[in-house]
């Protein structure tokens, strides 16, 4: 077992090729979302292809902090004793939300209308990352929260049971996480809470709620709740994460000889940017067997080798692939010509600043990567190995461990516990399909 101190290293032999079929991990999104809803609906909801993963766990725990009773069954399966929209208790010490971004910005909505207080806190990364973005406009409806002088957490929550109220926000940046915090606020708020969003997002909360049959209405660029609606325990299948899939879709890409099924991956088209975006590369992606479980489409992807063309990516796109970007620079990297990303800022500032860090590791592989300060342009090149820095951040020690399929000689990465907080099967399917990775752990 790995704890939160424990050093790895991966070391990536490289070449190779991916071959063979996988499922992965459920999806990180759905997995919190469940736990939140679950627990805020009367009745006993079951949810299988959980994320077994440090942050839906988090999530997990923080519930469970909260009075509710989680039962995990094991292989995803978790059943959750609802304890209906009023029912959460005082935390008797602060919530620690490890690694994740989602799990705090959608608690701080929905625990800002609570009848009681509470404190939010998180790691090293969770504790740099912008919070003001959430509580500002949850200032707006009347919730009293505190952050540092920063606008960074802990966060200090003084519940303000029966005085929200809604309000018609429009929001800066294409961000579901503030999107769904201001839905989760207004479960609990007077009047309606409209928000607006400058390009689509993801839309899990809205499916979920409505699948627990909490209205949501949604209407072209908005979404709009109130009070009224009351939560309904259901079973939820969660789809594997498109988002670890997408390390695949990339690896088996550029994998000279590869062909990869990778089953039941979510499909939603507010998820798929990764798969645009690499078809307008030239690469050969499959969706088959398309079907709906639980209100998200669902399909099984086949991918093959292909040689990745340059282009410039669809800023349209940029919000539906927000966290594939460090695998994508890899498959940009591996392609012939140029590749230019633009309109993607808020890379700046996820797990890190996975602008800075992406171009600093291609141009440890000498590849000629240049940072921008809302993007980045790659030229494709012959990639060599190295030492990799991945600032803990679990999205770019797997997209460097897949650039090794292409590199003429080893890569090493630095500080890859986080890969625990998304995908912690990453190595064992990696290895499975044909990436020889070894990990070596250190106290
Ligand atoms: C998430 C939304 C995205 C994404 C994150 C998960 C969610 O963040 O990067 O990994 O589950 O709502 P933003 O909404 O901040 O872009």
């Amino acid at each position: 077992m790995t704890t939160m101190t424990t050093k790895i290293t991966f070391h990536i032999q490289n070449g190779g090729q991916l071959n063979g079929q996988a499922r992965v991990a459920g999806d990180k999104s759905m997995s919190h979302r469940s736990i939140m809803l679950g627990s805020l609906a009367q009745g006993v909801t079951h949810v299988t292809g959980f994320l077994e993963a440090e942050d839906a766990l988090a999530t997990l725990q923080a519930f469970r902090d909260m009075g509710v009773v989680i039962e995990q069954l094991g292989d995803g399966c978790v059943t959750i004793h609802g304890v209906g929209k009023n029912g959460l208790k005082a935390p008797t010490k602060p919530l620690y939300l490890g690694n994740s971004g989602t799990s705090m910005r959608l608690l701080s909505g929905l625990l800002a209308g609570q009848d009681f207080d509470c404190v939010l806190t998180g790691d090293e990364s969770l504790s740099k990352r912008p919070m003001k973005r959430v509580t500002e406009p949850l200032a707006k409806m009347g919730a009293v929260i505190k952050t540092s002088e920063t606008g960074t957490s802990p966060l200090y929550i003084t519940g303000q049971a029966g005085k929200l109220h809604g309000i018609d926000y429009t929001m800066p940046m294409a961000s579901a996480q503030v999107k769904s915090c201001l839905l989760l606020a207004g479960m609990y708020a007077q009047g309606e809470t409209t928000v607006t969003e400058p390009a689509p997002t993801r839309d899990h909360t809205e499916r979920m709620l409505n699948g627990f049959g909490y209205p949501v209405s949604q209407h072209e660029n908005q979404a709009s709740i109130n009070a009224e609606g009351q939560l309904t325990a259901c079973d939820i299948d969660v789809p594997s994460d498109i988002s670890s899939a997408a390390f695949f879709l990339v690896g088996a890409s550029i994998a000279p000889n590869s062909n990869v099924l990778l089953k039941h991956v979510g499909i939603n088209p507010t998820r798929i940017g990764v798969i645009d975006i690499l078809r307008l590369m030239g690469a050969n992606i499959e969706s088959l067997n398309e079907r709906e479980v639980g209100g998200e489409p669902v399909a099984d992807l086949r991918v093959t080798s292909s040689q990745l063309k340059g282009i410039e990516i669809p800023e349209h796109l940029v919000p539906l692939a927000i966290d594939e970007f460090p695998v994508l620079f890899i498959a940009a990297a591996c392609a012939t010509g140029e590749t230019r990303l633009t309109g993607a800022e808020e890379l700046r500032v996820k797990e890190s600043d996975r602008i800075q860090v992406m171009a600093d590791g291609l141009q440890t592989l000498g590849i000629n990567a240049k940072a921008t300060p809302d993007g980045m342009i790659i030229q494709g090149g012959s990639m060599g190995g190295g030492v990799i820095e991945s600032h803990g951040d679990h999205r770019i020690a797997m997209a460097f461990a897949i650039a090794g399929l292409r590199a003429n000689s080893a890569i090493t990465i630095l500080d890859c516990a986080n890969v625990n907080t998304s995908f912690p099967q990453f190595k064992a399917i990696a290895s499975n399909l044909g990436l020889t990775l070894t990990s070596q752990e250190e106290a």
